[in-house]
């Protein structure tokens, strides 16, 4: 169970979060939706321990996450892709995924280049050289370099083409059915994502304002009245 209890989180004076709580089984999958500056990156910061709340606490498997120490959260199995494409653009495919999984198994490299064929063929190219798309998988299968019980996404699709993101969302999906990691993926592509997640939440101005199935989110005629 992860367990976001009460969570308030400020940046000096101005609350990013403000009494935001939601609880997820194990493997399940949410997109967490809201307009620029609703909270949804302070969020995800929060979950892995990156960002310190004021107040309330996140809960995985019944204790909290240590607040501060990305690391520890990290070896307890959550793995946080932030936007962008993180990953070392003068290493090989290769090394970037051996670099990610460094104080982990190195040999679910090979499951990592199963679940993406596209980074098997290029297992030898530079990172820097591959496209926004390619690169997006590869940070993915560096996060998956550890092995998450629990991935966070901040906006996977940034920037990548309709085609691309449909690829990145169907690969999501297959990690979560495959090896049962759950989801929680920040996204403004609002319909791309409702196709893959089975929960949502909403957060406007700090709160949250939706929180149910991602269902009936999606049969909502009045959608995007809520951003
Ligand atoms: N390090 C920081 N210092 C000061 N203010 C910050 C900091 N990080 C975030 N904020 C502010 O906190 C609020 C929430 O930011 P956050 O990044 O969580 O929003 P978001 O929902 O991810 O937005 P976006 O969709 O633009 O990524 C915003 O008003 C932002 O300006
Ligand atoms: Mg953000």
């Amino acid at each position: 169970m992860l367990e976001i209890d009460n969570l308030t989180a400020r940046h000096g004076s101005l609350t990013a979060l403000s009494n935001v709580s939601f609880a997820l089984e194990p493997g399940k999958r949410l997109g967490v939706f809201g307009h620029n500056g609703a909270g949804k990156t302070t969020l995800l910061r929060c979950i892995v321990g990156a960002h310190v709340p004021d107040q309330g606490v996140v809960r995985f498997q019944n204790k909290p996450v240590a607040a501060g120490h990305v690391a520890e959260n990290v070896r307890r199995g959550i793995a946080f892709v932030a936007q962008g494409h993180n990953v070392f653009p003068t290493l090989s495919v290769e090394q970037n995924l051996r670099v990610a999984g460094l104080l982990f198994d190195q040999t679910f490299a090979k499951e990592v280049l199963r679940i993406f064929p596209v980074l098997n063929e290029r297992r030898h190219q530079r990172a820097g050289s591959m496209s926004g798309g390619e690169q997006q998988m590869l940070a993915l299968g560096m996060a998956l370099m550890t092995q998450p019980k629990w991935l966070l996404l901040d906006e996977p699709s940034t920037g990548l083409a309709p085609v691309i993101v449909r690829n990145v969302m169907r690969q999501l999906f297959a990690i979560n059915q495959t090896i049962g990691t759950g989801l929680i993926i920040v996204e403004q592509n609002v319909p791309a994502t409702l196709k893959i997640v089975e929960h949502a939440v909403i957060l406007k101005s700090a709160g949250v304002v939706f929180d149910g199935s991602a269902e009936t989110l999606a049969s909502k005629s009045d959608l995007w009245e809520w951003f």
